[in-house]
């Protein structure tokens, strides 16, 4: 899958710029605050219809009236269009032109892999952090998943609101809560059977892959723990006491959380920065091999400011890595004077300046 150009206007301090791209490496260069994270986040929010920095509305850049982002994709020898617009009222996402009823069938068209400094809090941040990082792959990889994702924060919300309903009454009414807590187990299921098989699969890519980018070759593998026992109904029904004292369900999907193991303990307690980031940077090349063995094409790579806390050689396993592995992707950074005149002989090379981005010539 190739990005063959790109169009924004008036996102973040972008004002009207379209940049044409290769199939390979590109390097994005700027100093610091000059744009070159929100063209990164850009190809982001084109892909997965919002930030994973923010609210929409602080896309739009400042004093505009909305924000646009458009692509031409190339993928199975096809080419499509793809945009989306951002107006304080919402955004629309568009496939050549024809607008999407349902943001959930558009995510997945274009895919990506990012690697963003926030992902540092991947391993011992909250479990948001970790279940949102496996939503944006699962969702990206499964077609089913995202629709699953919906109807059960759906039927959660309103077995939330019966909770706080019932919290209130002097003789809470069980028989109803005995209906939604049935529907939310129906609706929990198939999200934890995604995750769980999604899990095996991810364990299956990181084996012997965390050498990749360390020199030693430790075990790492992640560990889904679902928040529910199966059966789940009864497992939602043993915890009714607790819900209706909390006006809330404590259990679910919502819940679940992920573990790392980095040689077989627990990375969240061990693991050091840069064996976090060696983790992270495994699990992202993990994701693209598997997109790239279930759809027969590379998802966009998307590295933001990877190479200032990697080492030398490390910068060159990865660079190795994604020339060997034919993915178009872009890399930004504050400067490529560490970069070999090989790498930079093959790559494009652009500079931003105040939201302006223009190729540079880099001939070794
Ligand atoms: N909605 C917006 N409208 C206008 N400008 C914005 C908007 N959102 C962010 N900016 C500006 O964009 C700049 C930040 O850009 P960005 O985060 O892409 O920088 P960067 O090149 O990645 O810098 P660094 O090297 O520090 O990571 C800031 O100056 C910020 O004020
Ligand atoms: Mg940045």
């Amino acid at each position: 899958m190739i990005l063959k150009k790109i169009t924004l206007t008036n996102f973040r301090n972008y004002k009207m710029e379209t940049l044409e791209l290769g199939s390979g490496i590109h390097f994005i260069i700027g100093s610091n605050g000059e744009g070159k994270t929100n063209f990164l986040e850009s190809i982001y929010v084109l892909a997965l219809a919002k930030s994973y920095k923010t609210s929409d509305q602080v896309l739009i850049k400042h004093q505009a009236e909305f924000a646009k982002i458009e692509a031409t994709v190339f993928e199975n020898n096809r080419l499509y269009d793809l945009s989306m617009i951002i107006t304080e009222d919402g955004k629309n996402a568009l496939v050549n032109k024809v607008q999407q009823k349902r943001l959930s069938d558009y995510i997945g068209k274009l895919k990506i892999v990012s690697f963003l400094p926030e992902d540092m809090n991947l391993i011992k941040g909250s479990p948001r952090d970790r279940r949102y990082f496996f939503d944006v792959y699962l969702g990206q990889m499964n077609r089913n998943y995202l629709n699953d994702l919906s109807k059960y924060k759906y039927v959660l919300k309103q077995r939330n609101e019966l909770l706080k309903k019932m919290s209130k009454s002097a003789h809470p009414d069980e028989l109803l809560l005995d209906v939604i807590t049935s529907q939310l187990a129906n609706a929990a299921l198939p999200i934890i059977e995604s995750r769980k098989q999604f899990i095996e699969q991810v364990n299956h890519f990181l084996k012997n892959r965390y050498s990749m980018f360390s020199s030693k070759n430790e075990p790492f593998e992640i560990k889904y723990l679902p928040s529910v026992e199966e059966p789940v109904e009864t497992f939602f029904k043993s915890k009714y006491k607790s819900d209706i004292f909390s006006n809330t369900t404590n259990y679910g999907p919502h819940r679940d959380d992920y573990e790392f193991f980095l040689n077989d303990v627990l990375a969240k307690n061990y693991a050091s920065q840069g064996e976090q980031r060696t983790m992270i940077l495994t699990l992202d090349m993990a994701m693209a091999e598997m997109m790239k063995q279930m759809h027969n094409e590379n998802p966009v790579i998307l590295l933001d400011d990877v190479f200032s806390e990697l080492d030398y050689d490390k910068q060159n396993k990865l660079i190795q890595y994604l020339h060997t592995m034919q993915a178009q992707s872009i890399i930004t950074t504050t400067s490529i004077h560490e970069i070999s005149n090989n790498v930079l002989k093959e790559a494009l090379v652009y500079r931003v300046t105040n939201g302006a981005i223009k190729e540079e010539k880099h001939n070794g």
